[in-house]
């Protein structure tokens, strides 16, 4: 498989500036050998902090989120213009806690999605089906209409810079993770709508990453499967010592 792991930590809505500089140093320290690819994304607030850690390592910054308006009167929200600012490389777009919590729809992620690419970074573009979604049946047609919509005017050469997370919503932070053959499943899927998109190129190497509930003890089994090329952690991503051992699963 030409596709790199790419192992990914979203600390969410946690930590202060001295816990964010501690853990960040902890990973710098503990990562250097590490072999995969390595992104950590803290809030906002915490980003200049662990820039200044993390800069020149192997470990890049991610933002969680950015508006959809480059600039102007948006009271609260974050440009890409200053994540760039403070060297980030990456955005977390679509996530389930922004979809259903904040109910960003498909149209406004595809905004995002599409001025993030066009300030140049590069883009994790979330997807997943919520419990009773998958219990009716719906899980390819729920992941396929938010990759379909997500990445709508998104051109072949820009797609080498998304990533897709598959993050079923029902294992986001309960400890019920999908079982690597479901998952695989869904992952399997995602490429093949990829393939109909952009072509079998661009579908072999997209990075399709999973989420929700990786642990140390569940990753390397999720790894192993053909289709999943890395992980987007939560809340195993807040402690070097349970990150750790997911970012470098044997
Ligand atoms: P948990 O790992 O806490 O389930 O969170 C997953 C997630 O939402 C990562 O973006």
């Amino acid at each position: 498989m030409s596709r790199n792991y790419y192992m990914a930590g979203n600390w969410k809505m946690h930590m202060t500036r001295t816990e964010a500089a501690q853990l960040a140093q902890d990973l710098v320290s503990q990562l250097r050998d590490g072999k995969h690819k390595y992104l950590v994304a803290p809030s906002f607030t915490l980003l200049e902090t662990v820039s200044a850690m993390i800069e020149g390592t192997n470990i890049q910054l991610g933002a969680q989120n950015c508006a959809a308006e480059e600039q102007g009167a948006h009271t609260g929200e974050v440009s890409v213009l200053q994540l760039k600012d403070l060297g980030v490389h990456t955005i977390i777009l679509g996530h389930s806690e922004r979809r259903h919590v904040y109910k960003e729809d498909d149209a406004l992620i595809n905004k995002k999605v599409k001025l993030a690419l066009k300030h140049g970074f590069e883009v994790i573009l979330c997807i997943g089906e919520l419990l009773e979604e998958r219990e009716a049946g719906k899980v390819e047609e729920v992941c396929e209409a938010q990759t379909v919509k997500g990445l709508e005017g998104v051109s072949v050469a820009d797609l080498g810079s998304v990533v897709i997370a598959y993050e079923p919503v029902w294992a986001i932070g309960t400890g019920k993770t999908a079982t690597p053959q479901d998952a695989e499943a869904v992952h399997a899927f995602v490429r093949k709508v990829i393939a109909r998109l952009y072509g079998d190129d661009a579908a072999s190497k997209i990075v399709i990453q999973y989420g929700g509930s990786v642990k140390a003890d569940n990753a390397a089994q999720l790894m192993a499967m053909e289709n999943i090329d890395g992980a987007l952690v939560g809340g195993a991503s807040l402690k070097a010592d349970s990150f750790i051992p997911i970012a470098k699963f044997a």
